[in-house]
């Protein structure tokens, strides 16, 4: 069998390792090695020695520096090419057979067409390179919510981040046995090689591609290696392969964070929560309440991505399909998120961040007075002078990636098979303007509808503007794998078929919030104190869930009022508050334009009782 696969592949050898039995992995292995013409493939078993190989001989290539051991152990430091630090949008494709199946808000080409462009680009495209066979499990390996995937790539750096992201190794290949399912990724940083051509750190094209292809379930992700575009059991696989796959099997794929919320009785809730990119996910995940609610206790089970699944129990149950955190680094300090912190004392890779002159690392919001020297992003001297003039020492979209069981925090069942039960999914977007700080929707298909209809001001995380208010459905449009619109359907059935079981269950959908923690002053500086105080907020939202806590009936569901939320511990004034959970109908008039905008966009598939909603939503502010 190896003979002709070899054969196959262009004369380079496959060599699969006796423990990989699944003839279909073997041979498209070979056939992908025929497009791409790498040097050699790797076949990565997830150990350490192959991990602490790989950044040794990332080290000697310069791709990424070893930081001071007695500062941050086992721990690195890669720096991306300039034009090479965020997900690109605009380069993201949706290539389902039919244009409506993507949908108005993803990028679509015509398969055939696409394939033929990819062929083109991947010709060749690994020459001089290694091609490394990563086998992942996406949730714990051989869970009732999980799914495998194999990455193909000719980057060492998304190897070793695959490895902290993901249930990386050979395990995969024993659940997968001879013929099990997998998602097929192929990953290049199309940057091939010629004969005795000397690489660079960061090996990258100007032509980027992230390709999907929903009904055969595949990724192509052409010329870059960094996040999102890169590490492809993520975004690719995790949400848009996977929201795909939800649609079409009963589930839910969600850019969400899970965590744990005990209280000081000792109940235990989960909730999942969605807020687009950089908007505060790890940091919610991670938090501590403030010395004045300290009974109450919160544990991670995953910082951005949820899948979740309707349980014959009548209940949700979502597991957190990563293993590892790929984070903002910039605005994370001891008292924003000491949790977070303390997960990047050691066993680290950071991306884009400065290096200090004792091999250590900085970003914006580190500490208070940055050091009086650095090395930035790209390469060049800092001073604390060159900050006053406004160039950054991190890139906005400095990263960093570590385990999940560095989080000391990590909640006890983050990795258990079935999940955890889902007792209110939060929306939030980041928005200056307009939208309360908290608001609980009244039915199912009012939260459905706030959660379609959220926006949020654009961050870093994607190449492009930022600041830009844009709607971002469920935080996930950049995310969803098929029509936006039969989305919003999906979420609506899946609530009434839950709803209608819980009249023999007894058990009550998730209740639904949207929160907004962003709102600005007339400074532009944010009014509500956010992090850890965000616990009050929560505390409120269990006291929803137990039927214990207050609120007032407004335009779009129940707020609480002022004496409704735990002060202890906070001055936070009346008119403070205020100005953040008020409705301003002007502002809101406007607002409900830009959703009739925004429906109008989705008008092909949008369920009727969305735009009833709005319909009634438009007559009470009206009123
Ligand atoms: P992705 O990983 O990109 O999906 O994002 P995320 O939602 O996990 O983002 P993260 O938690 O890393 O948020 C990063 C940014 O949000 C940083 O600039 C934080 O300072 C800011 N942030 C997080 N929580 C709060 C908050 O409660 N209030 C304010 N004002 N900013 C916050
Ligand atoms: C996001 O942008 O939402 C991220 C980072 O979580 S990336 O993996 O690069 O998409
Ligand atoms: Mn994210």
């Amino acid at each position: 069998m190896n003979r002709s696969v070899n054969a196959a592949a262009g004369g380079i050898a496959v060599d699969p390792p006796d423990y990989v039995r699944h003839r279909g992995i073997i041979e498209w292995v070979g056939s992908v090695a025929a497009l791409t013409r790498p040097d050699r493939i790797v076949w990565a078993d997830g150990s350490q020695e192959e991990y602490d190989r790989l950044c040794q001989q990332m080290v000697d290539a310069g791709t990424m520096r070893r930081l001071n051991p007695a500062k941050r152990p086992n721990s690195y430091l890669a720096w991306s090419d300039p034009d090479d630090v965020a997900r690109v949008e605009d380069r993201t494709f949706i290539c389902s057979q039919k244009q409506e199946d993507a949908g108005p808000t993803n990028n679509w080409t015509e398969p055939q067409a696409m394939r033929k462009t990819l062929d083109g680009l991947f010709d060749g495209c690994m020459r001089g390179r290694t091609l490394y066979v990563v086998p992942f499990s996406m949730g714990p390996l051989g869970g009732s919510i999980s799914q495998i995937g194999i990455q193909l790539t000719d980057s060492p750096y998304v190897v070793v981040s695959m490895q902290k992201m993901t249930r990386m190794g050979r395990a995969v290949y024993d659940v997968l046995g001879t013929d099990g399912r997998f998602v097929p990724c192929v990953h290049s940083v199309g940057a091939p090689l010629a004969t005795g051509q000397k690489d660079v750190p960061w090996p990258c094209n100007k032509t980027k591609y992230i390709v999907h292809f929903p009904e055969t379930r595949e990724i192509w992700s052409y010329g870059s290696g960094y996040g999102g575009n890169a590490l492809l059991g993520k975004k690719c696989f995790a949400l848009r392969i996977a929201s795909t796959m939800g649609r079409d099997e009963g589930w839910l794929a969600e850019h969400m964070l899970i965590l744990g919320v005990t209280s000081p009785q000792g109940r235990k809730y989960h909730v999942a929560a969605a807020f687009p990119s950089a908007c505060g996910k790890t940091n919610f995940a991670m938090l501590i309440p403030p010395a004045g609610l300290a009974g109450w206790k919160v544990t991670t089970i995953g910082d951005d991505i949820a899948w979740v699944k309707p349980n014959a129990d009548g209940r949700w149950y979502a597991i957190n399909p990563e293993a590892g955190y790929f984070g903002v680094a910039p605005g994370t300090n001891e008292k924003t998120n000491k949790n977070c912190m303390d997960s990047l004392s050691e066993d680290v890779i950071f991306t884009n961040v400065a290096l200090t002159d004792d091999g250590d690392v900085w970003w914006e919001g580190m500490t208070k007075e940055p050091p009086a020297h650095l090395i930035d992003w790209r390469g060049q001297d800092w001073t604390p002078e060159d900050g006053k003039a406004g160039r950054k020492a991190a890139h906005p979209n400095a990263r960093f990636t570590v385990s999940a069981t560095r989080n000391p925090v990590l909640d006890p069942d983050w990795d258990s098979d079935d999940g955890v039960p889902i007792d209110a999914f939060i929306f939030g977007g980041r928005r200056s303007t307009t939208v309360p700080l908290v608001t609980e929707a009244r039915s199912w298909v009012e939260g459905v509808y706030m959660a379609a209809t959220m926006g949020s001001e654009t961050t870093a995380a994607q190449a492009g503007a930022t600041g830009v208010v844009r709607r971002d459905p469920f935080a996930m449009l950049p995310f969803c794998g098929y029509n936006m619109a039969e989305y919003f359907g999906h979420w609506l059935r899946l609530g009434e078929e839950l709803g209608a079981g819980a009249k023999s269950t007894g058990v009550p959908l998730p209740r639904i919030f949207c929160v907004n923690w962003f709102r600005t002053d007339e400074n532009g500086k944010f009014i509500w104190p956010g992090f850890g105080d965000n616990m009050r907020v929560l505390e409120w939202m269990i006291g929803r869930i137990e039927g214990r806590a207050g609120g007032a009936e407004n335009v779009f569901g129940v707020s609480p009022r002022y004496e409704d939320l735990n002060w202890t511990g906070l001055d936070f004034p009346l008119e403070l508050y205020e100005k953040i959970a008020s409705i301003d109908r002007a502002a809101w008039k406007k607002e409900l334009e830009l959703h009739a905008e925004h429906f109008e966009k989705l008008r092909n598939g949008l369920p009727e009782a969305l735009k009833q909603v709005k319909a009634r939503l438009e007559e009470r502010i009206a009123a």
